[in-house]
C-alpha cells in the first residue's frame, strides 16, 4: 500500500489482518481441540477457519486488485513485507522484549527476523530469475520471427514479403513494448 493510504485503506488492512489472524488462530484451536478429543469442536474450528480465509481474500482483492497485479509487483510486495519484518519490526520488538526481560520472546523475534531475511532472499532471487526468464523468452520470440520471415520469403512474392516483414516488425515492437 502507498504512503497516502485513506482511512478506509487502513481499515481494510486491519480487517485483513484480523481475518487472517482468526484463520490461523482457529486452525491452532482446532489442533488443541483434536488433541483433547473434541473432534466435533475441532471440525467446527477448521470449517470456520476456511471461511475466515475467504473473508481475508475479499479484503485483499480491494487492497491489491488481482487484475492490476503483475508477477514483478507481487514479488516486490512480498520482498517489501519480509524486509520490513527483518529490518524494522523484529529488531524493534526484540529491543522491547530485552527491556521487559522476556527471553523467550527475544529468541523468537531473533529467529523469525532471520527467517524473514531468508524469505526476502528467496523472493529477490525469484524476481531476478523471472526478469532473466523474460529476456530469454523475448530472445526466442525474436529468433522465431526471423526464422519464419526467411521461410515465408522463399517465393518471390513481393507483396507477401512486405506483409511478413511488417507483421514481424509489429510483433517485435509489441514484444519490446510489453516487456518494458
Ligand atoms: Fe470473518
Ligand atoms: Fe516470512
Amino acid at each position: 500500500m502507498h504512503n497516502h493510504a485513506t482511512q478506509t485503506e487502513k481499515n481494510l488492512q486491519s480487517a485483513f489482518a484480523g481475518e487472517s489472524m482468526a484463520n490461523r488462530k482457529y486452525l491452532y484451536f482446532a489442533k488443541i481441540a483434536r488433541k483433547l478429543g473434541a473432534d466435533e469442536v475441532a471440525d467446527l474450528f477448521e470449517e470456520t477457519a476456511h471461511q475466515e480465509t475467504g473473508h481475508a481474500f475479499a479484503h485483499l482483492e480491494l487492497l491489491y486488485p488481482s487484475n492490476e497485479m503483475t508477477v514483478e509487483r507481487i514479488l516486490e510486495l512480498a520482498i517489501e513485507g519480509e524486509l520490513y519484518e527483518t529490518n524494522q519490526m523484529y529488531p524493534e520488538f526484540e529491543r522491547i522484549a530485552v527491556e521487559e526481560g522476556d527471553q523467550a520472546a527475544v529468541s523468537e523475534f531473533q529467529e523469525q527476523a532471520r527467517e524473514s531475511q531468508e524469505h526476502a532472499d528467496i523472493f529477490i532471487k525469484a524476481a531476478k530469475r523471472f526478469k532473466a526468464l523474460g529476456l530469454v523468452e523475448r530472445f526466442h520470440a525474436n529468433r522465431y520471427i526471423k526464422a519464419l520471415d526467411k521461410v515465408q520469403n522463399k517465393p518471390a512474392d513481393l507483396e507477401s514479403e512486405l506483409q511478413d516483414k511488417q507483421t514481424a516488425k509489429n510483433q517485435e515492437q509489441s514484444n519490446t513494448g510489453t516487456a518494458a
